[in-house]
């Protein structure tokens, strides 16, 4: 297993206050976490067990993907969105409330495990990206794009996490693609800013959270891959993509 640094002590209470939660501490089991990252691995990405790889986590979370990374010699980069980033509202203000203080504590648990295993992660808001660019993120060039459990909330803007809020019971939240003309544009924008940062014969590795209409997302993002001269690789459950760059 991946060795763990200590915490500092001024961020031990923080700390504590949050695996005490019996959510959170099964949520956060460190070697259930990093099991799952090397079995995504070997699913997905055999090709990182040969190491050498760049590799930009997009919603890294705490990171665990980029120290398993770390331990097959690639080079990785993760982003997390800045403190003030805020998500779209929630309507049901007893959802909202639950939502936003697990928001808190997740990302203080991030912020934890990123300092204490020296990750290199970067804050942006990556939507921003796909809409204005990013000067920093385009200096950089990568072998792979991967972006875990992260897509619907960074497409924020055309994803309703209010459509199924019975699930929120059981301390979970799926929502539903808001599919319009502008959120392919959406699509096409984000697929064109990644191939700005991906070496050639490159691979975007996108696992969205599952949805209600997941078909539709799925059929419109291989349609607006392969406009783009992206050739597919994994097609699974609707919800799990890999696309290679021909080019
Ligand atoms: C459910 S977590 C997934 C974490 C990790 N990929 C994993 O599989 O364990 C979603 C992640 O997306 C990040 N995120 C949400 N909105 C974002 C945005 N606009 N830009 C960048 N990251 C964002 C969150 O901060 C969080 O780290």
């Amino acid at each position: 297993m991946i060795k763990l640094n200590s915490i500092p002590k001024e961020l031990e209470a923080t700390y504590n206050e949050i695996i005490k939660i019996p959510k959170f501490s099964v949520k956060f089991d460190r070697d259930k976490r990093i099991n799952e990252k090397l079995q995504y691995i070997s699913s997905y990405m055999p090709e990182i067990s040969k190491g050498g790889y760049k590799i930009l986590d997009i919603g890294t979370g705490p990171g665990e993907f980029l120290e398993v990374l770390r331990n097959y010699n690639c080079t990785s980069i993760g982003i997390n969105p800045p403190d003030n980033h805020r998500w779209s509202e929630i309507r049901d203000p007893k959802l909202a409330n639950y939502h936003e203080e697990s928001i808190i504590k997740y990302n203080n648990f991030s912020k934890i495990n990123i300092f204490r295993q020296k990750l290199d992660v970067l804050s942006i808001d990556m939507f921003s990206c796909f809409t204005n660019g990013n000067k920093e993120l385009e200096k950089m060039k990568f072998n792979i794009i991967n972006c875990q459990d992260a897509i619907n909330l960074i497409l924020i803007k055309y994803y309703d996490l209010n459509y199924a809020i019975d699930n929120y019971k059981n301390h979970h939240i799926f929502g539903k693609w808001l599919l319009s003309e502008e959120f392919y544009s959406c699509l096409k924008l984000m697929i064109k800013f990644f191939d700005k940062i991906l070496l050639p014969g490159g691979a975007i590795m996108l696992v969205a959270l599952i949805s209600s209409n997941d078909q539709e997302y799925s059929q419109k993002l291989i349609h607006t891959a392969k406009e783009l001269g992206y050739n597919v690789e994994i097609s699974k459950d609707y919800h799990i993509h890999k696309f290679r760059k021909t080019k």
